[in-house]
């Protein structure tokens, strides 16, 4: 069952960059793109590892996203969807912000 989990400040993101949080046994990567916050699985798919926080973030065709530091595969913030290949998707997660408070729902 899902539920919203309170994982951090806002101050505690950085803006066009991302960090790593361990939530209910999970690694997710919280990303602060131009004031937005985005959370997908941490793991790397196709590079197979907990990576995605490290990967480079900004706009590509219009579309928020970030690039796995491994394979460069770009992946859509807001769907988790590979832009470079059909059918890899990574897990994204719901974000709140209540008070300058981060939640995410897994
Ligand atoms: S690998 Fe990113 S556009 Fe092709």
């Amino acid at each position: 069952m899902s539920e919203w989990i309170e994982v951090c400040g806002l101050q505690d993101l950085v803006e066009g960059a991302g960090v790593a949080a361990l939530v209910k046994d999970t690694q997710i990567a919280l990303f602060l793109l131009a004031g937005k916050v985005y959370a997908l699985n941490n793991y790397d798919p196709v590079g197979k590892a907990n990576v995605m926080s490290r990967g480079m973030i900004g706009d590509l065709k219009g579309q928020p996203m970030v690039a796995s530091p491994l394979q460069k595969l770009h992946y859509n913030l807001e769907t988790g969807a590979c832009m470079d290949k059909e059918g890899v998707v990574l897990q994204n997660y719901p974000v709140q912000l209540k008070n300058n408070r981060v939640f995410i729902e897994v």
